[in-house]
């Protein structure tokens, strides 16, 4: 298992399976199907709405002796409520009920990582923190984190003398590789976990009503016979979602990639066998246009 150590000793796998976009009555099937493929690190939310899915995958799993609960890492996050798409914002009270809430719908006693899961939450995001940090004292979280946040909003948890999460899970490949942020995290021993790892495949998200920011222009990059990644991909014997996912691990960021397809989750698992050269990461850094695409009203890093 290839791990990564979170600032507090907790070891995090490189490799995790992300199901945002699978229902919670294919969860069971879908994240079943992953754990037998050797995933042992799984990134689900609050907002996914199939954490009881997920958490039937896992029950499954330990009943029938595939893997013991402590093999297993557990990523789950609290909506923090947005007042701009008039949300009110969760306080302390509301974000500890938040987690008692998803570990009922787990079946868990405890998830491995908890996040906020975007710094939406205004003048709550400090009190959604303290609550965090509340929620790992109390073994609830063996480690606590952020996601999508800029460096504006993890000063702010610096400014007011809160512990540094030990994550911030962000929209991080080629196309948008965020350097002066990374920059931070590396500096402050935040680790960087990797989501939408994919974006620049043709495939990502095409199926109806699996909105995003990602253009039609950038959907015909992602088919050209000379991109970057097919060439790559052809040059290592592997597939492009390979390259990409083995891209962000080199990287040192763990990744999480999501698919509904049996033969797609048991290749993207399979990255640990070679290794991208210098020259080609080199060509990969100057591929960044900061084109984050994930979220379909644009990068939440910038939220206010
Ligand atoms: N914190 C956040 O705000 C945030 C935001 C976005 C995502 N996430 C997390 O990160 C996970 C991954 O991100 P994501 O779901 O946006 O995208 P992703 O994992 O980068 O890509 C998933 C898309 O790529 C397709 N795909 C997967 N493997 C493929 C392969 N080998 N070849 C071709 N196409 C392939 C999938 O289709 P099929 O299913 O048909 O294979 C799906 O459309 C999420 O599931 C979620 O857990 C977090």
């Amino acid at each position: 298992m290839h791990t990564r150590s979170l600032s507090n000793g907790v070891e995090i796998p490189y490799l995790g399976f992300g199901t945002y976009l699978i229902p919670d009555d294919e969860a069971v099937t879908v994240v079943g199907e992953a754990l037998r493929a050797g995933y042992r690190h799984v990134d689900t939310a609050e907002g996914y709405g199939n954490e009881h899915g997920v958490g039937e995958a896992i029950r499954q799993a330990i009943d029938t002796s595939l893997l013991k609960r402590e093999e297993l890492f557990v990523t789950t996050k609290f909506w923090p409520g947005n007042p701009a798409w008039g949300d009110a914002p969760k306080g302390r009270t509301e974000t500890r009920a938040a987690l008692a809430a998803s570990l009922e719908r787990l079946g868990l006693d405890y998830v491995d990582l908890y996040l906020i899961h975007a710094p939406f939450g205004a003048d709550q995001r400090l009190d959604q923190w303290q609550a965090l940090v509340d929620a790992q004292a109390d073994g609830l979280a063996r480690a606590i984190g952020v996601s999508n946040f800029g460096v504006q909003h993890l000063e702010e948890i610096r400014a007011a003398g809160l512990p540094t999460p030990a994550v911030n899970q962000l929209e991080l490949h080629p196309w948008s590789q965020k350097p002066e942020l990374v920059a931070y995290l590396n500096e402050h021993q935040i680790v960087p976990i990797s989501y939408s790892s994919l974006a620049p495949l043709s495939t990502w998200r095409v199926a109806p009503g699996q909105d995003s920011a990602k253009t039609a222009d950038m959907r015909t990059d992602g088919e050209r016979q000379d991109s970057a990644f097919k060439v790559m991909a052809a040059k290592y014997g592997v597939s492009e979602a390979q390259v990409l996912l083995r891209w962000a691990v080199q990287q040192g960021y763990p990744v999480i990639p999501k698919s509904t397809n049996p033969a797609r989750i048991r290749s993207n698992a399979d990255i640990f066998g070679f290794s991208i050269d210098a020259g080609d990461l080199a060509a990969i850094a100057t591929l960044n246009r900061d084109n984050a695409v994930a979220w379909a009203m644009g990068d939440p890093t910038q939220a206010g």
